[in-house]
């Protein structure tokens, strides 16, 4: 078995059989109290929760987030999410297409079968900063990545940690920069940048700005510890150290939703890492989030099938709404301004 395909399995194994949580330190999210309104002079059902992204609307300010699991599994999921992302009126993210740049697409379901299934909701394409100094033309590749799947847009995830701490992790990443600065100019449809569970700081959001990139997924910390998957995967005890000690690394999702929205006031900005219910959906988007995204927590329903993932989102979307009521929210802009108890971070 090709050893990125193997490592896509073992990751897929690991986040569902172990706890990789970043158990050191929390989200943040939970300290953001909305003021209870006794007297919400509105009704429940009039709740407006849609919002517009990459010329769409959604049904929700909701995303699931990327994931792969190697080709077997991949195909299922991504067909199940598809389904589920129309029926919902949400947006989603396949996981990395390295393998199927690299190998060839149609296997792991990675074509434009996902679009038939979802006509209605954002697509986005994905794969890993590192590659764009391992591929000799990146643009084209991006290009490649996008068509295949008819992509919205693309992800470009930034996981250093996982790839430091990986035996077969990608060391080099000097000179990614002017890599993506390529990238975001030549592609035909917005980049997106992510962490995958580290968060973005004010620093990196200002420097990607700079890159041309205007949408951000912060992917903090406090749900999904990549170290800790890395480290139950480790060859050897002393890799295992390695990545272990680095379980609580990271930026809390909440501390990166405020620092880089006061860095790029303009962005356009995704709240992830570690998101569990629609009150965290509620909590991002108070911070200044303008959608929320999943993977980890949604893992589960992916795996059983489209129905049980449709359901794992109307909950979601039956907490942010109630969120909504009961701090006295008519729709997500009321709900940036609704009042909180007490300071946030
Ligand atoms: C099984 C699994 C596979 C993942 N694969 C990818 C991937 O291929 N590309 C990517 O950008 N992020 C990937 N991620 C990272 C997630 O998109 C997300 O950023 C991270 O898990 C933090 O979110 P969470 O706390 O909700 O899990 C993966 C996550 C999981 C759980």
């Amino acid at each position: 078995m090709d050893r990125t395909i193997k490592r896509k399995s073992e990751h897929l194994d690991i986040v569902l059989s172990r706890d990789v949580s970043n158990r050191e330190i929390t989200t943040g999210l939970e300290r953001v109290r909305f003021e209870h309104v006794a007297l919400p002079e509105l009704d429940l059902d009039d709740i407006d929760l849609s919002t517009e992204f990459l010329g769409r609307r959604l049904a929700a300010p909701f995303l699931i987030s990327s994931m792969t699991g190697g080709p077997e599994a991949a195909a299922e999921i991504n067909k199940a999410i598809a389904k589920a992302a129309n029926a919902a009126g949400v947006a989603f993210g396949i996981g990395s297409q390295r393998v199927a740049l690299e190998h060839g697409g149609a296997d792991a379901g990675l074509d434009r079968s996902l679009r038939a299934l979802a006509p209605d909701v954002p697509i986005l394409a994905n794969f890993g900063a590192a590659q764009l100094l391992d591929w000799k033309d990146p643009a084209e590749d991006a290009r490649r990545a996008v068509d295949m799947i008819d992509a919205d847009g693309l992800i470009i995830h930034l996981n250093p940690l996982q790839e430091a701490v990986q035996a077969e992790g990608d060391r080099k990443w000097a000179g990614i920069r002017a890599r993506l600065t390529d990238v975001v100019a030549a592609s035909q449809v917005p980049v997106i940048v992510k962490e995958v569970g580290c968060g973005i700081s004010a620093d990196v959001a200002g420097a990607l700005w700079e890159t041309g990139v205007r949408i951000i997924d912060v992917a903090g910390a406090g749900g999904t510890s990549w170290a800790a998957v890395e480290a139950e995967r480790a060859p050897d005890s002393g890799r295992r150290a390695v990545a272990d000690a680095f379980r609580g690394w990271g930026i809390p999702t909440a501390r990166c939703i405020t620092s880089v929205r006061q860095a790029c006031p303009e962005a356009t900005i995704i709240s992830s890492g570690g998101i569990r219910t629609g009150l965290d959906v509620a909590r991002s988007i108070r911070l200044g989030a303008d959608l929320a995204g999943q993977a980890a927590g949604l893992l589960d329903a992916a795996l059983d099938g489209a129905e049980r993932l449709r359901r794992h989102i109307a909950i979601m979307t039956e907490q942010l709404r109630v969120a909504c009521f009961c701090s006295g929210s008519r729709n997500l802009a009321e709900l940036r301004t609704a009042k909180l108890q007490d300071p946030v971070n």
